[in-house]
């Protein structure tokens, strides 16, 4: 046998197999655990609700429309717009919805230059009165009423510091419905176990004084969600996606690939930073933070060296290369394995083009 051979059978099979072994040894431990948090149905803090936006006009009535429909007190409820310098007439259509919704405290904060997303949900905190601080994209929906009790109902619990959704796409698009069911039960397994460091934009709900406590949303990296998580979570309290936290989000029409490549961007920005980071890791939050960086960091190039060896040993001669290297190719027929191969492609084309540009301002897409 070819020594290069063997070389890139076993770092195929370490690719493949940690992120395996890591999501059944979940499975087995987690699925059927309750979640041991002590949750108060009755807790209505004042809430304020954060939408940012660039150029979104398309959107963003409905997407008022769906926060107008939440079954939680007008009174404790807030609703802060804050827009950057869109050029389509984004706040034009705020302010006239707000005309008509005169029930809903609604304030529109209009920056005069984009600065990014991070930046302007920087400039909503220091306007917000609520205990909880909850994000949403414009370009999502919540599919239940009482997806507002629900987020407050789990943060009620005080080891409890961050909660997000669980997302749908709205539009079937390819592998997209497949990657998604993947990582949302990978996403409640972390947070059974303990916290997860991915979060979401279409809703990341936060303790404000927590949120104070770590200085805001980090301005110079794009995972603006998952990276204030995870700094909670170093802190020591939870940060969880509940299963019965859903959200609904739009994909793109065009440009599914680059979009993709855009947010792996901004998860490898954000799990290099963590690890530059100083910070004493709660115990349980180690192993998730170390397995997660290795999967978003140094996994997918186990896979890229892994083919390069053993095309090269295929080349020249080695049967078991062919033999791999056909089996892999084959496999692209299964969903599962293609929408896998293809998120390892996503984040190694994602660390390439951090080199160049951080996309923290990144250009809107057409959904
Ligand atoms: N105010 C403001 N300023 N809002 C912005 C800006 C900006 O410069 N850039 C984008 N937004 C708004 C959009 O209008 C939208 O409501 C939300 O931020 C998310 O932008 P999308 O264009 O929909 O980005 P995405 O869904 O691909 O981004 C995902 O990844 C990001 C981090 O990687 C989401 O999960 C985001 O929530 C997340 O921040
Ligand atoms: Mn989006």
């Amino acid at each position: 046998m070819h020594p290069l051979a063997l070389v890139g059978l076993i770092l195929a099979l370490t690719h493949f197999s940690v992120p395996l072994a890591y999501y059944w040894h979940l499975k087995r431990k987690y699925l059927h655990r309750p979640w041991n948090l002590k949750l108060n149905p009755n807790y209505r803090p004042k809430v304020t609700v954060i939408v940012p936006t660039y150029n979104e006009a398309e959107l963003i009535e409905k997407k008022l429309d769906n926060i107008a429909e939440q079954e939680y007190p007008r009174d404790k409820l807030e609703v802060i717009v804050v827009d950057s310098a869109s050029n389509d007439g984004t706040p034009e259509k705020v302010r006239e919805w707000s005309k008509k919704h005169p029930e809903l405290n609604l304030k529109l904060i209009t920056e005069p230059v984009r600065k990014g997303k991070a930046y302007a949900l920087n400039t909503a905190l220091k306007h917000s009165q609520g205990e909880i601080v909850v994000i949403t994209d414009a370009d999502s929906f919540w599919p239940d009423r009482r997806t507002l009790l629900e987020t407050v109902k789990w943060l009620s619990d005080p080891t409890v510091g961050a909660v997000s959704c669980i997302k749908t796409p709205a539009n079937q698009r390819g592998i997209e419905d497949t990657y998604r069911q993947y990582y949302n039960t990978l996403r409640i397994l972390e947070s059974k176990a303990w916290s997860t460091p991915v979060f979401h934009g279409e809703l990341a709900a936060y303790k404000k004084k927590l949120l104070e406590e770590i200085g805001g949303f980090p301005t110079d990296l794009g995972a603006d969600d998952s990276h204030t998580a995870t700094m909670i979570a170093l802190k020591g309290y939870r940060a969880i996606t509940p299963e019965t936290l859903k959200c609904v989000e739009l994909i793109p029409k065009k440009s599914y690939h680059s979009w993709r490549i855009r947010r792996a961007q901004h998860l490898i920005q954000h799990f290099a930073k963590t690890l530059r980071t100083k910070h004493r890791t709660p115990k349980q939050f180690k192993k998730i933070l170390a397995i997660e960086t290795w999967l978003h960091l140094a996994n997918p190039w186990t896979l890229i060296t892994a083919t390069a060896t053993l095309i090269t040993t295929a080349i020249a001669g080695s049967m078991l290369a062919s033999l791999l290297l056909a089996i892999g190719a084959l496999l692209l027929i299964y969903k599962p394995y293609r929408t896998w191969i293809t998120t390892q492609l996503h984040l190694a084309l994602a660390a390439i083009r951090n080199l160049w540009t951080k996309e923290l301002a990144w250009s809107k897409q057409n959904k």
